[in-house]
C-alpha cells in the first residue's frame, strides 16, 4: 500500500474539524482530479454529494464533462448544478468514477458500499469506468471488511423471505431494510435491501462467490478489486491510498 500525504488544508489544521469537513476535504481533492472532456461517474451519499457540488462549481467556471449519475438523488443534484448528464447506454466507457464508501480496507482497497441504498447502480457505473476513486473520511478505514457495518444485499421483492433464508444460511443475521416510518425501503431499481450482519469477513472473495450464487440476489455491497485509489481525509490532512503492489 502506498500512502501519500498530500496536504493539510487550513480548515484541517486544528482538531476542531468534524466528519463533514473531512468528507468535504476529500471530495474537493478528488473533484480537482477531473479533467476537461472526461466522462465521469457520479457517486451517491453525503461524501459523493460534496464531489458533485465541487464539480458543479467547476462546470460553472467552464469545465466540460459528462456525468453519469449512480442514483436518482445524484441526478437531481447534478441537474440543479447544470452538470451535463448522460447514461451508460450512450457512454459505456467512463474515464473515472468518484464515489463514497462505508468501509475501506487499506492494502486490498476492497470496499463495502450500499448503506445509502444505491449499490447496484454504483457497481454498474464503477464497472464501466477506467478508474474508481473512493472518497472517505478516516472513520471509514477498517482492518477487516464488515467489522462495523452489515453487508447490504439488493434482492428482487418476489420471494424475498426465501432469498433472506438463503442469505441467513451463509452465516449472517439478515434484516430487511425499512425507512424511518417502518415502510420497506425500495431502491431506484425497485428492489429491496437486506442488510446482512456477517461480522468481520476474512475471505471476501469466497463470500462474493457465495452471495452471487444466491437466487433472487441482484447485487451486494462488497466491491472487490475495483478501486484504483482512495482519498482519505483525516486529522493530519489528506492521504491517497493505492492498492498493495501498485
Ligand atoms: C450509497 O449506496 C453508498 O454506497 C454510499 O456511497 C456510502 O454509503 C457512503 O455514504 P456516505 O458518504 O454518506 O457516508
Amino acid at each position: 500500500m502506498l500512502l501519500v500525504f498530500w496536504f493539510a488544508p487550513e480548515s484541517m489544521n486544528t482538531r476542531t474539524h468534524n466528519g463533514n469537513q473531512l468528507k468535504q476535504a476529500a471530495a474537493e481533492f478528488a473533484a480537482s482530479l477531473v479533467e476537461d472532456g472526461m466522462k465521469v461517474g457520479l457517486g451517491t451519499g453525503s461524501t459523493a454529494s460534496y464531489v458533485v457540488e465541487a464539480l458543479g462549481r467547476r462546470v460553472a467556471a467552464g469545465l466540460r464533462i459528462i456525468g453519469v449519475p449512480t442514483s436518482e438523488k445524484t441526478a437531481e443534484q447534478a441537474k440543479s448544478l447544470r452538470i451535463p448528464l448522460s447514461d451508460l447506454g450512450t457512454h459505456p466507457q467512463l474515464d473515472l468514477t468518484i464515489d463514497g464508501a462505508d468501509e475501506v480496507q487499506p492494502g486490498s482497497l476492497n470496499v463495502l458500499k450500499g448503506l445509502g441504498g444505491a449499490l447496484l447502480r454504483e457497481k454498474i457505473v464503477a464497472a464501466g469506468s477506467a478508474r474508481l476513486i473512493i472518497v472517505v473520511d478516516e472513520s471509514k478505514i477498517v482492518k477487516t471488511l464488515a467489522e462495523k457495518s452489515p453487508i447490504p444485499v439488493e434482492v428482487v421483492p418476489f420471494g424475498w423471505p426465501a432469498t433472506q433464508a438463503k442469505l441467513q444460511a451463509l452465516g449472517c443475521t439478515p434484516a430487511l431494510r425499512v425507512g424511518a416510518t417502518g415502510e420497506v425501503f425500495v431502491t431506484d431499481g425497485g428492489n429491496y435491501i437486506i442488510d446482512c450482519a456477517f461480522g468481520p469477513v476474512h475471505d471476501p472473495e469466497k463470500l462474493d462467490r457465495d452471495l452471487n450464487n444466491v437466487i433472487g440476489l441482484v447485487e451486494h455491497g462488497l466491491f472487490l478489486g475495483m478501486v484504483t485509489s482512495v482519498v482519505v481525509a483525516g486529522s493530519n490532512g489528506i492521504a491517497t491510498l493505492l492498492p498493495a503492489g501498485a
